[in-house]
């Protein structure tokens, strides 16, 4: 390695430039593969071999250095300030709509069908439908396909000269692939990806608590992304992993070269080789905007990046020029934005809440905020790890973060707005609601109070969680009531639920006699119900719905899963020993089991018998995968005959599988099976075992 860089360096002067000129498109192409199209030809040791060489290259030849060598890349130049840039063609703004409704899209469309002297009867305007990204204009300046300047928008008129950072972003090409204008201005903007965002303010909290003087965490993607712009120190600007997207131009030399409308435009940006957002679309009129909007409203969350909204532009290139601009903004472009999913609030207390397993979750309590559509008063921190590793404390200024129906997050503290200096978070050494002491086992992040159904918190949550829709289905019994009901001491176990009387019942706080018999039915109603949905209301750690169905097709009766062992319990479909064990610590209880029989006792009762035990088993103990297709029957099926017959079907082969069932276009199963010598059969020879299974 060494030796191959001392040769490079050590070579002729013009044999050294046609190295590095080659070494220079080899690494063009490359970064291109690996940044913009995310699919890398060669592995990165080799990228990595590649850019060396020439960077040896140019230290031993600095005649050779272009400003548009992939080295560049990582930066290095330390500048006094930021150099002013005029704009060729200032960068304007659009006008925004915040309308959440439709009308936004509408009144847009409206005002250019006026502009443009269309009546009822002309067609649609074609428009193009793209993304609003929430991070920073950068306009981009190519001559004769070179990247010589990069700047920041500043007052539309003048803009920062950040070359030597923008140089940095492996998205944004240093020299174009094909035919290209002498002249070429790429607008567009720069952003963080929120990973690349976290994962840049974990960086920042370790340097921070490692001691690192004048060090910061970023309050989100987009201050982040300036802050790396702007820097003077092209080094430290390398280290932030910024991204880009193209979505317009300014000067541009020659016409006609980008096309007739703003798509063909966008498409030949993506030509050259820049980012171009894939959900930009071409809609015709109104009601094409306002599915747009609505349909990047609910995939929103998904997208790797923020947006903050999305912009409606008139497609056809002539048409943007007759509807010109007024003052600063054009008339053919506008954008319609979304709820704000981020915003600054304090908190006033961290509350430690308790789940119905026990899970202790610490919980701030917030000044209230309108964020993501609702205003919200509790943001989640997890568990002590988290609440730590961001280091939250009461009276902290945070942000405070809701995307899509996911709960409200804490996602960072200004540490910088910090009054005093408040005691960081700790867990409490026992439960806020019975006092019993809470513990953390060992490899796990939550802390969960030890009492059990001794604590009002867990009785409570056990009682929402068995009278929820999905469980027993007892209408009418929510929160409030079971705080009542508990608080009261009316209830203290599931069983006293169905010992409620209607005099008891129609005494409690704006509880009217209507609505105490409407509850009285509804738990009647609640005792004929099924296996699974009993199983699941128990509420055992683990046996979520999917298993609750699983052990009542397996078993058929509750009895038998009462006295399955860990082994017997393990040959359940999608049942691990984690599963298994919870299931049997779960019954062997003895408060639990009484719960069960007070409840059957009660008169809660389900069809019993259907399960898979009633009919032999003659698979017991077998374990089977399949793979490929089969020629008569759909995988589903194969595997409910097999289960049904008391095997177990695996998902991937391994030394305990008892026989491979392989159809046509069997894969790497089927080779694993051959290499450990596991039974090999086809699906005629399992309909043959389930006919005539084998006696041992
Ligand atoms: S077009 C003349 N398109 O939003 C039209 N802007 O005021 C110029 N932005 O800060 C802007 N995504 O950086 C346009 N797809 C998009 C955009 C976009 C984000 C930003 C832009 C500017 C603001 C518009």
């Amino acid at each position: 390695m060494q030796d191959d860089l001392f040769a490079a360096s050590a070579q002729p002067a013009d044999a050294a430039a046609a190295r590095a000129a080659e070494l220079r498109a080899q690494l063009h192409h490359h970064a291109h593969r690996y940044y913009t199209l995310d699919a890398p030809e060669i592995p990165d040791a080799e990228y990595d071999r590649l850019f060396r060489e020439l960077q040896a290259i140019e230290a031993a030849h600095p005649e050779l250095w272009t400003p548009d060598s992939p080295t560049q890349r990582v930066g290095g130049s330390v500048l006094k300030e930021l150099r002013p840039v005029r704009h060729a063609v200032p960068m304007l703004s659009i006008r925004t709509e915040t309308d959440t409704e439709a009308s936004g899209a509408v009144a847009f469309d409206t005002r250019v069908r006026r502009e443009l002297a269309l009546g009822e009867g002309d067609p649609p305007v074609e428009y193009v439908a793209e993304l609003k990204f929430d991070g920073l204009a950068m306009s981009l300046r190519y001559e004769d396909g070179v990247l010589v300047r990069a700047s920041t928008r500043g007052d539309g008129e003048t803009g920062e000269d950040v070359t030597h950072n923008v140089r940095t972003i492996g998205q944004i090409p240093l020299r174009l692939a094909h035919s290209v204008p002498p002249v070429l201005e790429v607008r567009g903007e720069v952003y963080m990806r929120r990973d690349d965002f976290e994962a840049l303010n974990e960086r920042q909290r370790a340097k921070i608590a490692a001691g690192a003087k004048g060090e910061k965490t970023f309050v989100n993607p987009r201050n982040a992304a300036a802050g790396a712009v702007r820097q003077l120190d092209s080094g430290i600007a390398a280290q932030r992993p910024l991204s880009f997207f193209a979505y317009g131009w300014g000067e541009v030399s020659g016409d006609g070269l980008l096309g007739s409308t703003q798509f063909d435009a966008l498409m030949r940006l993506k030509a050259w080789g820049f980012p171009v957002a894939e959900q930009t679309r071409v809609c015709h009129g109104a009601d094409e905007l306002v599915a747009f909007h609505r349909h990047i409203g609910e995939t929103r969350d998904s997208l790797p990046y923020d947006i903050d909204g999305v912009v409606y532009k008139v497609n056809r290139l002539d048409l943007q020029q007759r509807l010109g601009f007024v003052t600063r903004e054009p008339r053919w472009a506008v954008a319609h934005k979304y709820p704000a999913q981020e915003q600054l609030t304090t908190v006033q207390a961290i509350d430690v809440q308790v789940g119905r397993t026990g899970k202790l979750t610490p919980v701030a309590k917030l000044a209230p905020v309108f964020v993501g559509g609702v205003t919200v008063t509790n943001a989640t921190l997890h568990n002590e790890l988290e609440a730590r590793r961001k280091d939250v404390r009461v009276g902290d200024t945070v942000v405070v973060r809701r995307a899509g129906d996911v709960i409200p997050e804490v996602v960072s503290v200004l540490a910088d707005k910090r009054v005093g200096d408040p005691p960081p978070f700790t867990m409490p050494a026992h439960c806020p609601v019975c006092g019993s002491a809470a513990v953390r086992e060992e490899g796990e992040a939550d802390h969960r109070c030890t009492g059990g159904l001794f604590c009002a918190a867990q009785r409570k949550q056990a009682i929402l969680h068995y009278a929820q829709r999905r469980a027993l289905d007892i209408e009418g019994l929510g929160d409030k009531l079971v705080e009542q009901l508990v608080d009261g001491g009316l209830i203290n176990t599931l069983p006293d639920l169905y010992k409620l009387g209607f005099t008891a019942l129609a005494a409690l706080e704006r509880m009217a006699d209507k609505s105490a018999q409407n509850l009285l039915d509804a738990l009647e109603k609640s005792k004929h119900t099924t296996l699974p949905r009993f199983l699941y209301g128990l509420g055992i750690r683990h046996v979520g719905e999917a298993t609750a169905k699983d052990l009542a097709r397996h078993f058929g009766s509750l009895d038998r899963i009462l006295d399955a062992s860990v082994d017997a319990l393990l040959q359940v479909n999608d049942v691990g020993p984690v599963v298994a064990q919870s299931i049997r610590t779960f019954f062997d209880q003895a408060h639990n089991r009484e719960v069960v029989e007070q409840l059957r006792a009660a008169g809660v009762t389900w069809p019993e018998g259907e399960g898979a035990q009633n009919t032999p088993q003659p698979l017991l103990g077998k374990t089977f995968v399949l793979t490929g297709t089969f020629p008569t029957l759909k995988r589903d099926d194969a595997k409910a005959m097999l289960e049904a017959a008391g095997a177990k079907v695996a998902g991937s082969v391994s030394k305990k599988t008892d026989y491979v069932v392989a159809g046509a276009d069997a894969g790497s199963k089927l080779d694993k099976a051959q290499e450990l010598g596991v039974a090999v059969i086809d699906e005629a020879g399992m309909l043959a075992l389930l006919a005539d299974p084998p006696t041992a």
